[in-house]
């Protein structure tokens, strides 16, 4: 009987000591994650542009749009509470958790322009593509100012 409860408590440790150190990789792993969304919807966009200034939209610029409103649409899953920069090296301010709304309703303003962006690659539309692109970097900043802090040291 005593020997089970030292396997038991013997787990307990373990089990604690494989969590603590995988909850901060997590929450590392996350504002990687957000890093890197960001890092492609701007490239994307940046992408689009030149295509609708050329005229020539094709499959690969449908392929990007879709692909950058699908990793976009995630965006907000990836701010749990306690992933700002009080607490992990981030520049998502505090501000966000404290004015979620706000933040999901700027959110939501670059995936109805993201999902303008690929309706108009997919038509091969360039004109409403190149309209789409400017209405979603126009979204940044909305976002930006309120709830982007300085990079962390
Ligand atoms: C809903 C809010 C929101 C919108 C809209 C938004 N961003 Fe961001 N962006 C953030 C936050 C918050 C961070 C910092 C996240 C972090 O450090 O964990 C960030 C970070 C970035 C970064 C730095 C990424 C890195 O880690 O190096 C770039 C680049 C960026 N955004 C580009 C853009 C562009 C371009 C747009 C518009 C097309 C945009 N963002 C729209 C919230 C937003």
């Amino acid at each position: 009987m005593k020997l089970w409860s030292y396997i038991f408590s013997f787990i307990a440790v373990a089990a604690l000591a494989l969590a603590v150190p995988a909850l901060a990789q997590d929450k590392g792993a996350l504002v990687k994650e957000r890093g890197s969304i960001m890092k492609s919807v701007s490239g994307t966009l940046k992408a689009l542009d030149k295509s609708a200034k050329s005229g020539k939209v094709g499959v690969n610029d449908a392929a990007r749009a879709s692909k950058a409103l699908a990793s976009y649409k995630k965006y907000t899953s990836l701010f749990p509470a306690g992933t700002d920069s009080s607490m992990i090296k981030t520049r998502a301010k505090p501000e966000i958790w404290k004015d979620w709304s706000k933040f999901e309703a700027q959110a939501g303003k670059l995936v109805t322009a993201l999902t303008d962006v690929e309706k108009a690659a997919k038509t091969g539309d360039a004109a409403a593509m190149g309209a789409a692109v400017k209405t979603a970097q126009g979204t940044c900043g909305g976002c930006h100012k309120p709830f982007r802090g300085p990079k962390p040291k």
